[in-house]
């Protein structure tokens, strides 16, 4: 039995502990915002957190979890839209949308470390998401106006 907060709740799952997190929050949990990409830790559409950092949750058992908190983009606003998701609405990032909870799992991880990132901070930390609709200039730009 793996025991785990999701979104603030207890959760216990009787799964296969290899099982990826990402199949446990999509097909037990019905928390579908978190995407599948490449399954192989890569492309950054599965990005969750881990006690706050942003994780690839297509490569973590859920073992590895065992006991911690766990964040989906589903949890990331409580009552109120979190800041990232209101500078995504204003800068209209997305565009086909299938990346954009992995990127704005990351974004909020960079700023809860650093509130004022620069470019080049932005950069490094959002390189491993990737965009096939290229819609990295707007993410910068919402990371930014978030920040401020
Ligand atoms: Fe996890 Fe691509 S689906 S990094």
């Amino acid at each position: 039995m793996i025991s785990l907060t999701v979104n603030n709740k207890i959760i216990k799952l009787d799964i296969e502990p290899q099982m990826p997190l990402l199949y446990a929050l999509r097909d037990e949990l019905k928390l579908t915002g978190t995407k599948f990409g490449c399954g192989a830790g890569l492309c950054g559409a599965c990005t969750v957190h881990l006690d706050g950092q942003a994780i690839r949750s297509c490569v973590t058992p859920v073992s590895a979890v065992d006991g911690k908190k766990i964040t989906t983009i589903e949890g990331l606003s409580n009552n109120s839209e979190h800041h990232i998701q209101i500078a995504w609405k204003e800068f209209k990032v997305p565009q086909c949308g299938y990346c954009q909870s992995g990127q704005m799992m990351s974004a909020s991880a960079l700023l809860s470390q650093n509130n004022n990132p620069t470019e080049q901070d932005i950069e490094t930390f959002m390189q491993g998401n990737i965009c096939r609709c290229g819609t990295y200039k707007r993410i910068k730009k919402a990371i930014q106006s978030a920040a401020q």
